[in-house]
C-alpha cells in the first residue's frame, strides 16, 4: 500500500529529466561488474560521455529486513534492469576489515577508510555475486559477525565516499534498480522513482530469523529484534547519510503483505510514471537496451 507520496522540490523534475529507455546503451544485465576506479560524480554525465541518454534509475531505501532486496530484485527482473544491492558492498568492506584482523566496533574511522581504499569491491549485474579483489565473498558477507559489525563500517564518511563513487559507476547508463539506505537521498537524488519500503520492527526481525534459520544458523528471535532495533538506531542516527525517506519518495509498508502484492503495486507505479521494461519500450535498431 502506498502510504504517502511527498512532492518535494527535487522530485518531478528529476523524473522528467531522462527518457525512460535509451536504446543501444549498456543495461538490462549486460554490463559486467566494475571496479572502483575513474568514477564519475554524476551518473547522467556518465551516460553523456558515451553519447547516449542514460536509462531510468529506481531507488529503493528502507530499514533492515523491510524486504528491499527481494522487491528490488523482482522489479529489476520484471523490467529487464540490472540490480545493485549496495548493502552487499558495505558488507564486503566489513568482511575485508575482519579478514585483516580489524574489529570495526573498535577501529578508528581512518583504519576503516583505509580498508575501503585498499580493496576493489565488485558486484555482478544481478548482485548475486560479490568479490573483494579476487576473492568471492558472496557466502561470507551474511555471516552473523558481519551483521553485527557492518553498521560501524557504514557510518564512516570515508568508507561511504568510496562506495558511493563505485555505486554511481556501476549504475552508469541507467536501467537499474538500486537498493540501500541513502540511494534516493544521496547516491541518486535524481532517480526516476524513489521507494521507501518499511515494515514493523517485529515483522522485520521475524523475516531475518527465517532467513538465518534457512541458512542453518541458530538464533533467538528476541536477540534479532534487539539487533534490528540497534541497527535502525545506528542507521537513522548517524551523522552522514542517515536513513530517511527522500522528500519525494513513495513510502510502501510491506507489513502483513505478500511479496507479489508489493511487487505488483510497485510495477503499477512504474507504469504510471512511464518506466517500462527495456524490451517493451525500445524502438531502436539494436532491439534491446
Ligand atoms: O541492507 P543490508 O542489511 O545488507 O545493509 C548492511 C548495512 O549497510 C546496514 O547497516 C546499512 C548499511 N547500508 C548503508 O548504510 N547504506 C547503504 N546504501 C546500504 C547499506
Amino acid at each position: 500500500m502506498i502510504l504517502w507520496q511527498g512532492l518535494g522540490s527535487g522530485g518531478s523534475p528529476g523524473f522528467l529529466r531522462r527518457p525512460v529507455c535509451a536504446c543501444g546503451q549498456a543495461g538490462g544485465g549486460k554490463v559486467s561488474e566494475v571496479p572502483a576506479s575513474d568514477v564519475p560524480s554524476d551518473p547522467a554525465a556518465a551516460g553523456g560521455q558515451q553519447g547516449k541518454q542514460p536509462g531510468p534509475i529506481i531507488a529503493v531505501d528502507g530499514p533492515a529486513g523491510a524486504g528491499k532486496s527481494t522487491l528490488a530484485r523482482r522489479v529489476a527482473q520484471a523490467l529487464g534492469f540490472r540490480y545493485l544491492d549496495t548493502g552487499a558492498m558495505y558488507r564486503a568492506v566489513t568482511w575485508a576489515a575482519l579478514a585483516k584482523g580489524i574489529l570495526p566496533q573498535q577501529a578508528t574511522p581512518d583504519a576503516l577508510r583505509q580498508v575501503a581504499q585498499s580493496i576493489v569491491v565488485r558486484v555482478s549485474p544481478d548482485s548475486r555475486h560479490v568479490w573483494v579483489d579476487d576473492t568471492e565473498v558472496t557466502g561470507f558477507i551474511r555471516e552473523p559477525r558481519v551483521n553485527q559489525a557492518v553498521s560501524w563500517v557504514a557510518r564512516v564518511p570515508g568508507v561511504r565516499e568510496q562506495l558511493v563513487r563505485q555505486q554511481r559507476e556501476w549504475a552508469a547508463g541507467g536501467n537499474v534498480v538500486v537498493d540501500g539506505r541513502d540511494i534516493g537521498t544521496v547516491v541518486f537524488p535524481g532517480a526516476e522513482l524513489k521507494l521507501f519500503l518499511t515494515a514493523s520492527p517485529a515483522e522485520r526481525a521475524r523475516r531475518r530469523w527465517r532467513e538465518l534459520v534457512q541458512q542453518g544458523y541458530q538464533v533467538e528471535l528476541g536477540e534479532l529484534e534487539r539487533q534490528v532495533e540497534e541497527r535502525d538506531h545506528l542507521d537513522s542516527g548517524r551523522a552522514v547519510a542517515p536513513l530517511r525517506p527522500a522528500e519525494d519518495a513513495v513510502v510502501v509498508d510491506s507489513t502483513g503483505r505478500s511479496v507479489n502484492e508489493v511487487v505488483a503495486e510497485v510495477l503499477r507505479e512504474c507504469e504510471r510514471r512511464g518506466i517500462s521494461s527495456c524490451t517493451d519500450s525500445c524502438t531502436g535498431s539494436s532491439g534491446s537496451c
